[in-house]
């Protein structure tokens, strides 16, 4: 199965459909993930905050070791955790040694966190670990509009991705156009509303009618609108599964139901998070 590549602001290529692997602990995460990559997936997010660096270094070692991959068609992502957004320098070392690798495809800050005052900072010192050779391309996660155009207008770079809760049910059209105009990918979290919104009629309906599962299909309409995907799994079927979505065509009337698909936000809100 061909997972669709877009190219990023800076030009790297960045595969739009990845696994997920917040609450993979262990040796858990280590079987998913060399499943993961065995079974055709390029693109694998993790952060430091997951505590599961180590085990997702190992398998993609193994996975490369084994012949399966090479790094290079491989596309990592960790992130940066709030506490060490004034040490962003030091805590990109500490991934890296983790994860065991040479350079990481993209790092995140993970949180704006706006009440310490030190998005900015966090995000300018990511783009001077760029050039080392260590960091093909820096993003952000959870970023609204406000602190999209101050750490843009401070650094003159944008970054390449902004990944954000988005599932159907709660799309965030504004921010999309605002990514959309400024050349940010959006990346959606949570994009299977962890598995709560499977069950919505207008999603169910869409299924029966293109003999899909609800899963394909709430992924299929993210990819439909341009974002990339990183649903997390930790069953091998379910990961044959959702890969499957790269596979499925929406037509126009498919798009409209699953636009009426009811939801909201899940999890915290960025402009306060973590409070
Ligand atoms: N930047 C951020 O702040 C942030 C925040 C949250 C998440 N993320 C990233 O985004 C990834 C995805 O988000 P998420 O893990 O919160 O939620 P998600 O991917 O929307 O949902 C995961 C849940 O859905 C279930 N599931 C997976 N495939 C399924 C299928 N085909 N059918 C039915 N249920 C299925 C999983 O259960 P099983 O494992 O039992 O299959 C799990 O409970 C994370 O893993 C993480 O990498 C980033």
């Amino acid at each position: 199965m061909r997972v669709p590549v877009t190219t990023l602001n800076d030009g790297y290529d960045f595969p739009l459909l990845g696994l997920g692997t917040y609450k993979l602990q262990g040796e858990d995460v280590e079987k998913v993930v060399r499943t993961a990559i065995e079974l055709g997936y390029r693109h694998i997010d993790t952060a430091s905050v997951y505590g599961n660096e180590v085990e997702v270094g190992n398998a993609i070692n193994a996975a490369i070791a084994a012949g399966d991959v090479t790094r290079e068609e491989l596309f990592v992502t960790t992130k940066l955790w709030n506490d060490d957004q004034q040490r962003a320098g030091e805590a990109y070392q500490e991934s890296l040694k983790r994860l065991n690798l040479e350079f990481i495809d993209l790092y995140l800050v993970h949180w704006p966190v706006p009440q310490q005052g030190t998005y900015v900072s966090a995000f300018e010192q990511i783009t001077q670990l760029q050039g080392l050779g260590q960091l093909q391309s820096v993003g952000v996660a959870n970023f609204y509009e406000e602190v999209l155009d101050e750490i843009i207008a401070a650094t003159g770079v944008t970054p390449v991705l902004n990944q954000v809760e988005l599932h159907a049910g709660f799309t965030q059209p504004e921010l999309r156009a605002y990514h959309a105009e400024k050349g940010i990918v959006t990346e959606a979290w949570a994009p299977l509303a962890r598995g709560e919104n499977l069950g919505a009629p207008e999603i169910v309906a869409v299924a029966d009618k293109h003999g899909k599962t609800p899963a394909q299909v709430a992924l299929a309409y993210l990819l439909h609108m341009g974002c990339s995907v990183v649903p997390k799994t930790a069953n091998p079927q379910r990961l044959v599964e959702n890969l499957g979505a790269v596979e499925v065509e929406l037509d126009a009337e498919d798009i409209a139901a699953l636009d009426a698909v009811q939801g909201e936000r899940m999890s915290g809100n960025p402009r306060t998070f973590p409070n």
